[in-house]
């Protein structure tokens, strides 16, 4: 749908907001659906931090997901919205002892487990409950993803996973064990991965570790290779789908999984980052000696990507469409890096315009704050 026919509903609500496209929602569920159908042994686990918005949540449960969660708020909030238990699975390298509890006690499909003192803590957990806890190691692959340096997690450096050279003695620990249950792997390498070469050699290193665990006479249920797939951030509306298809190719052709393996994947980005907009008005336009800035109502505090990892958004104005003119759209919060976007094109913008920045359904109002005392932005979906 074109978001500047959104304008007369937009101008009744109070900004800033995040406005979330269901059209778009589902027409980017169904191409999953129709990329992985007929792909078996594919699963799809929703990767609740890209954006935990309850209506969100349960379209994307009803198109036959699981979820990827990394906390026990993200676990109660999925239960509260219709996911099974046994479809979440429960990753991050700092869970709390109530955490696990909640986990075990909720009955998840599997910890994604990124160090041996938290195996252990999990065993001890488990054991004390008479349960047993079903485990994937998560592994760092050490490979490099092109993308933002923040967000790549697959590196040697990163605080993420397990070395894979430690496996087998991993494993080995596991299995002595009696409350934990070694089913599988667990690989992620990083977030808004756009170049397909970099999940083929992720598909590489998954091929050589399972050749060296089964000369170790490991058998391995489940491979979960993450998520990572990216948007495109500066043409949404040419591209509001992201590529399914060379995405799930990528896998189909190298990954070589083993007879009844089941492969898990924990997409966020690429299922919610187009469907999502931040909504804000011009308060101000303020020209400086070198400058012209907009300033918006809405700050770092309800989209803090740009100033966090100095990402970049589509700006539109809604409410002009007069000449084309340069400009600095910051926000009001008292830090200089509330910067959305310098240099910016825009049509001649005024008091009061609307001004939508694009593709924010994904780490928006999920990365949302208080501070300054600001309230958290509200949402509305069609
Ligand atoms: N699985 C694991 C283990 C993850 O750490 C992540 C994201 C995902 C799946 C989902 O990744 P996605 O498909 O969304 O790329 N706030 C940053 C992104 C942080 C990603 C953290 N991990 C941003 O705004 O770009």
């Amino acid at each position: 749908m074109d978001i500047k026919n959104m304008k007369d509903r937009f101008e009744q609500l109070r900004t800033p907001f995040y406005y979330y496209d269901t059209g778009l929602l589902s027409e980017t569920l169904e191409t999953i659906r129709r990329e992985t159908a007929g792909r078996e042994g594919y699963h799809l686990h929703y990767a609740v931090k890209a954006c935990a918005n309850p209506e969100v949540l349960r379209l994307i449960q009803q198109a036959g997901f699981g979820a990827d969660c990394v906390s026990g708020g993200e676990i109660r909030t999925c239960l509260e919205n219709g996911f099974r238990a046994d479809t979440i699975v429960f990753a991050g390298v700092g869970k709390a002892d109530w955490e696990i509890e909640l986990a075990l006690e909720a009955g998840i499909q599997c910890f994604n487990v990124e160090s041996i003192p938290e195996l252990e803590v999990i065993a001890g957990i488990a054991s004390k409950m008479g349960k047993v806890a079903d485990v994937s190691f998560r592994i760092n692959p050490d490979v490099g993803a092109h993308t933002h340096g923040n967000i790549t997690t697959g590196l040697a450096e990163n605080k993420f996973g397990i070395a894979m050279k430690d496996m087998t003695h991993v494993i080995g620990i596991a299995r002595q064990l009696p409350s934990v249950r070694f089913t599988g792997l667990h690989f992620h390498i990083g977030s808004q991965i756009l170049l397909m070469d970099d999940f083929e050699a992720l598909c590489h290193r998954i091929n050589e570790l399972q050749d060296r665990l089964e000369a170790d006479g490991i058998k391995v249920e489940n491979i979960n290779v993450g998520g990572g797939l990216g948007i495109d951030y500066a043409h949404p509306d040419e591209h509001p789908v992201p590529d399914f298809n060379a995405y799930f190719g990528t896998y189909a052709r190298h990954l070589k999984l083993r007879p009844g393996q089941q492969l898990h994947f924990e997409l966020g980005r690429a299922v919610v980052g187009q469907c999502g907009s931040l909504v804000t008005r011009c308060l101000y336009v303020k020209q400086t000696e070198s400058k012209q800035f907009v300033i918006v109502d809405a700050g770092m505090t309800d989209l803090i990507r740009p100033a966090l990892y100095g990402a970049s958004h589509c700006i539109q104005n809604l409410s002009s469409t007069g000449p084309v003119r340069t400009y600095d759209v910051v926000g009001p919060i008292c830090e200089s890096s509330d910067v959305f976007a310098k240099d910016y094109l825009l049509p001649e913008t005024r008091r009061g315009d609307l001004i939508v920045l694009r593709s924010a359904g994904a780490y928006g109002e999920t990365m949302a704050s208080c501070y300054n005392c600001r309230e958290l932005p509200k949402a509305y979906i069609n």
